[in-house]
């Protein structure tokens, strides 16, 4: 399945910001909240829509919204909760689950320690939301875990890309659709994303040390 290389120059220009090691968390939060919003714009580009009559304060007329589809927005915590208000604003109506991945440090293997998923998630279409994929592993693990409650086609938005991690979900799951604006050199030898951002969950939530 493709993967969608959203290299927009307003969003290079954000990502540019938050990727520099002064950048504060207020403008991190920030920065990657617009980011979100236009990922998930880029993402809407297939959703389906239906034509419903309306009157403008002229005439009557025929126009086309959003058709009535469900959507489940996954934030991959901690991180993946600073996409979840910006996603918000393209995607009012949508319900919100969250997954607990942390890395272990030694493996990088993803270790799951929370899950909440909303009742309507069979019938929803899932967008995972997750600033990094670096090995890939807790988004593959995370797919794994949805691909047991939905049968609908899954898109992973990511803010930052590594090779390593593009490669680990085309073969865990050649059918998830990725939206990235950035896949990056590589991973150093703790699973950082090159030159990347460092740790997204400690530049939102301000617990870098
Ligand atoms: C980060 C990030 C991803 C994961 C990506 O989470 O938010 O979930 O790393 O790495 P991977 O592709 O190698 O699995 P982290 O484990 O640092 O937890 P945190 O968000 O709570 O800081
Ligand atoms: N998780 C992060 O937060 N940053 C990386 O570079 C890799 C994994």
């Amino acid at each position: 399945m493709a993967v969608h290389l959203i290299e927009h120059p307003l969003i290079m220009t954000r990502l540019t910001r938050i990727r520099r090691k002064e950048t504060p968390p207020e403008i991190f939060r920030s920065n990657l909240d617009e980011i979100a919003s236009m990922l998930i714009y880029e993402v809407a580009r297939d959703f389906k829509t239906v034509e419903v009559e309306i009157e403008t304060p002229i005439s009557k007329t025929r126009q086309k919204t959003l058709d009535s589809q469900k959507f489940c927005l996954i934030a991959i915590l901690r991180a993946g909760l600073g996409m979840i208000p910006g996603a918000l604003k393209m995607i009012p109506n949508t319900s919100i689950g969250v997954i607990g991945m942390f890395r272990d440090e030694k493996t990088f293997a993803p270790v799951e320690y929370y899950c909440k998923l909303p009742g309507d998630i069979a019938e929803s279409r899932i967008l995972i939301v997750d600033p990094m994929l670096a090995t890939g592993g807790s988004a593959s693990a995370a797919i794994d875990l949805l691909k047991r409650k939905n049968s609908k086609p899954i898109t992973l938005i990511s803010i930052l890309s590594a090779p390593e991690g593009i490669a680990r979900i085309q073969k865990d799951h050649p059918d998830v659709e990725i939206f990235t604006p950035a896949i990056d050199e590589k991973l150093n030898d703790r699973a950082y994303i090159v030159p990347g951002l460092g740790d997204a969950g400690d530049r939102i939530f301000g617990t870098e040390v």
